[in-house]
């Protein structure tokens, strides 16, 4: 009894280790992320936990109007998780009018990431000029511990009514980012609003990000990104592109958190937060480190308690 409890306890160890070291990239849509939010004791400490969860995180829906919200966001962060240094990034406000502006904004570890350059995409593209409603803020990571060490990524919002279109033209900001930066290692990542009734299956043909085999969608059509319990839909989405990215990829790691059920929240409660669960992946790291060496004793032991099991239990 006593050898199989202690074949549990390793193989749990083992298995938790190599998830603590992995490299988290999120995407977060908050749902009119301002004051009314950050005045929110019990919001802004879930919002804390999701966020302090991903070594780098893209934040949507942000319409912090007088400046005071985000960084009442970035405090929060830092007293809950003391053990990692977080660093902000933010878009200037975007949007066709004055009255209904976002930001992009990226919270990221700079003890485990740093950024490279930065680049607003201009929308300028001739014949099809102005095709986002938030053009994507275009940022270059260096992540040491990853297995590709640097990456770009595009974040996107898109509009729902025009999500077809702006999905489509997004391969072209792909195209522009890949010979810019000369950069192979690209994911686009955000609230998509790619499912149901936004993005029909008739219309995924004209979709260039969808028929190019070079990209990888790696959150499933049937996930469920929203909180509402009536609503079911794949609308945040984390697509990467190359076979390079690809590889670099946790296999499945790619979901969305459902952070109700893992909070144990009632739907009203999550509502308060988002009406989006926020989707994640995680990045291979490179060994042998430290951390590796243990997580190779751990499975050591887990090999050993078997076979103790089986001469003690079996054999005997
Ligand atoms: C949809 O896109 C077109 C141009 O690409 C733009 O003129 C129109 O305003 C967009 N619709 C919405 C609701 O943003």
């Amino acid at each position: 009894m006593a050898s199989l409890l202690l074949l549990l306890l390793s193989f749990l160890l083992g298995v938790a280790d190599v998830h603590g070291e992995n490299f988290r990239i999120c995407a977060f849509n908050l749902h009119n992320f301002g004051n009314s939010k950050a005045n929110k004791e019990a919001v802004m400490t879930i919002l804390a936990k999701i966020i302090s969860r991903c070594d780098v995180c893209l934040l949507q829906e942000v319409r912090d109007s007088k400046g005071t919200a985000l960084p009442k966001l970035l405090q929060a962060i830092k007293r809950f998780d003391t053990k990692n240094q977080y660093t902000l990034l933010a878009s200037e406000r975007l949007g066709r009018s004055e009255s209904y502006q976002e930001q992009y904004v990226f919270i990221y570890r700079s003890n485990t990431a740093t950024v490279r350059d930065q680049y607003q995409y201009p929308d300028d593209l001739p014949g099809d000029e102005d095709a986002f409603s938030r053009e994507p803020f275009v940022v270059r990571f260096r992540a040491p511990k990853t297995y590709i060490k640097e990456f770009a990524l595009i974040p996107q919002h898109t509009t729902p009514s025009n999500a077809t279109k702006e999905l489509d033209a997004l391969y072209d900001v792909l195209q522009k980012v890949r010979k810019i930066w000369k950069i192979e290692n690209v994911m686009l990542l955000g609230d998509f609003n790619a499912d149901c009734d936004y993005l029909p299956k008739k219309n995924r043909k004209h979709v260039r990000l969808l028929t190019d085999s070079s990209l990888h969608w790696l959150i499933a059509d049937h996930s469920d990104t929203t909180v509402r319990l009536s609503t079911s839909c794949s609308y945040d989405r984390i697509v990467v592109h190359g076979e390079t990215f690809n590889k670099a990829v946790v296999p499945s790691s790619a979901k969305p958190f459902n952070f109700q059920q893992e909070y144990s929240l009632t739907e009203e409660q999550a509502l308060d937060v988002s009406d989006h669960y926020p989707v994640e992946v995680l990045l291979k790291v490179t060994g042998p480190s430290a951390f590796n060496g243990i997580v190779s004793f751990t499975s050591y032991c887990t090999v050993f308690h078997i076979f103790s099991f089986l001469i003690f239990h079996v054999l005997l």
